[in-house]
């Protein structure tokens, strides 16, 4: 099993996005036996609710579950578990290095890393910008890179 986790800071708009979208692609190709996704924050603030309405309203618009979806708080164990950890930008890079121990076993990149050319470096965080269109947009073009990318590497 290939293990993706998704980091933002709350988890409540850009990563259980991305965990939702990644989830959505991983089964439509019948891989979901193959690759397990999750997603967490760098903050404890919003630890056991569901997903921001805006982000919510995105994932309904493109019929993409988010059933049973809750934020949650990274952890230490996180890094032995996944083999991914892919974070939205530098902040939760800054956050993610200060704060854990590193395994040689867990490849963490920003999401934005695997679009060729990409138009932007860090997911723009909607909670701040309210612009849900345009997050949705970048996430879901990177989500595609990702999993073709682990697809390749894995051959799967
Ligand atoms: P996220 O956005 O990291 O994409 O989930 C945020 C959610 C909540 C807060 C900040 C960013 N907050 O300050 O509560």
């Amino acid at each position: 099993m290939i293990r993706v986790l998704f980091v933002c800071l709350g988890n409540i708009c850009r990563s259980p996005m991305a965990e939702a979208i990644y989830r959505n692609m991983v089964q439509n190709k019948g891989l979901a036996d193959k690759i397990e996704v999750d997603s967490a924050g760098t903050a404890l603030w919003h630890s056991g609710k569901p997903p921001h309405k805006g982000t919510r309203a995105k994932l309904d618009e493109y019929k993409i579950s988010y059933e049973g979806m809750t934020a949650r708080q990274i952890s230490q164990e996180d890094f032995n578990t996944f083999d991914y950890i892919i974070t939205m930008d530098d902040d939760n890079m800054k956050n993610i290095e200060s704060e854990f121990e590193m395994s040689d076993s867990v490849t963490v990149k920003k999401l934005l890393e695997f679009v060729d050319n990409p138009r932007e470096l860090n997911v723009p965080d909607p909670y701040y910008t309210g612009d849900f269109d345009y997050t949705y947009e970048l996430v879901h073009e990177a989500c595609e890179h990702l999993l073709e990318y682990i697809v390749h590497k894995h051959q799967i």
